[in-house]
């Protein structure tokens, strides 16, 4: 069987808890933090753009997605500023660790959540092929906005 978006997101979000735990695993104040950082945010980005292109959009057009849909685009912006708020903090400091803790946590919920609910939302609204058309047009998305985010 061909592979499905959801095969290819939950790929993904393998990589965002893996990255999530090394992070919180880094030295205080250390070159490796600002690196894990900057992976992290890198990950992230890259999956919620493509996510929201090649699964919420087409799961937005259909009345029954439209409540998941609001919901998983309004967390993707949380975690968003959670980045951002990390970004301007002291990766020496205990402020740095509480927010990375608040991130990390923030993006487990909303990843179980994804794939305990949405993900099942989806798979009502979607046919066979687009699930398996959407999951090459997320992967393309996925790795060019990685080159994207990268060069920034
Ligand atoms: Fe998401
Ligand atoms: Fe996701």
């Amino acid at each position: 069987m061909s592979e499905t978006i959801y095969d290819a997101l939950r790929e993904s979000h393998e990589i965002q808890r893996s990255l999530l735990r090394k992070l919180l695993r880094s030295k205080p104040g250390t070159q490796d933090r600002i690196s894990q950082f900057t992976q992290v945010r890198i990950e992230c980005q890259a999956h919620e753009a493509a996510e929201e292109r090649f699964l919420y959009a087409p799961m937005l057009i259909d009345d029954m997605g439209l409540i998941s849909t609001r919901h998983a685009l309004h967390e993707h912006h949380e975690i968003d500023e959670l980045i951002e708020d990390l970004q301007a903090l002291d990766p020496a400091g205990d402020a740095w660790l509480e927010k990375a803790r608040e991130l990390s946590h923030k993006v487990h919920h909303h990843l179980r959540e994804e794939e305990k609910k949405f993900f099942q939302v989806s798979g009502k609204i979607l046919s066979d092929a687009q699930k398996t058309r959407l999951a090459k047009q997320y992967r393309k998305d996925y790795a060019r906005m990685l080159k994207v985010l990268a060069a920034e």
